[in-house]
């Protein structure tokens, strides 16, 4: 068992060394194309342990993490961000809904989806019958990307610790993943949100109901629709699971 800061070190480094393998190939160099295999044993490793593998018990609280998390400076976002945006609401949710990144709203705030977005989310919660308050928001990104941007594979790597280790802390029965991206990291797969949206997938004993983004359905009010069957089925199985 590694401890603690030399495991996030650890996935730090396993992360780096996936990009940096990832972007050799991407360049053509030879010999440095490895199996996609080893890239997903990499990736795997550089997310920490997996969602609610902790002990309960022997567990560390959101304030723990953050304090931890501090004035981050391990990726490049830090650079460009005003707050870091670290996640608000119950800290023992039965529902979390993790997003992408903050945006310039967010950034300005320090609290997650608070912008035009942010507004649809909280009519999409209050719709399910629960509150901002109820439920934990957060992102897998902590800093905002410029120009609200896509954050890249390294950016992820160095901040999917603190979202698993967020996700133990609160120890949610379901999360609902907001998005290709938090899709996509959560379930460490890259297929398209359309194929990934709509059933729950089993991360570490929780259930991940992945759906679109809410900044999409400003886009495309007329996939509100598919949203709103994903989250009935979230309703549904939270009615039907009480602990
Ligand atoms: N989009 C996100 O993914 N997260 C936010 O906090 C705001 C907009």
């Amino acid at each position: 068992m590694i401890a603690t800061p030399d495991r996030e070190r650890f996935h730090h480094l396993a992360g780096g060394i996936a990009d940096q393998l990832r972007f050799l190939a991407e360049c053509g160099c030879p010999g440095f194309d490895p199996p996609p295999e080893i890239l997903d044993i990499l990736k795997k490793w550089a997310g920490g342990p997996p969602p609610g593998a902790r002990r309960k018990g022997a567990q560390e609280t959101l304030d723990d993490i953050r304090r931890d998390l501090g004035d981050c400076r391990r990726c490049g976002l830090c650079t460009g961000r005003t707050c870091i945006v670290f996640g608000r609401g119950n800290p023992d949710a039965r529902l979390v809904f993790v997003g992408e990144g903050p945006g310039y709203e967010e950034d300005r705030q320090g609290a997650p989806f608070v912008g035009e977005a942010g507004r649809l989310l909280t009519r999409i919660i209050e719709a399910m019958g629960e509150t901002r308050d109820s439920v934990y928001i957060c992102n897998v990104v902590k800093c905002r990307p410029p120009d609200n941007r896509t954050p890249q594979s390294g950016e992820i790597a160095a901040c999917l610790p603190f979202l698993n280790r967020q996700i133990t802390a609160v120890r949610p029965a379901f999360i609902c993943a907001l998005g290709a991206v938090a899709a996509r990291t959560l379930l460490q797969t890259e297929a398209p949100i359309s194929e990934l949206r709509g059933r729950f997938h089993d991360v570490g004993g929780v259930r991940v109901m992945p759906t679109f983004h809410p900044a999409f359905l400003l886009r495309r009010p007329e996939r509100k629709r598919e949203v709103w069957e994903d989250l009935k089925k979230v309703m549904g199985a939270m009615a039907q699971k009480t602990d």
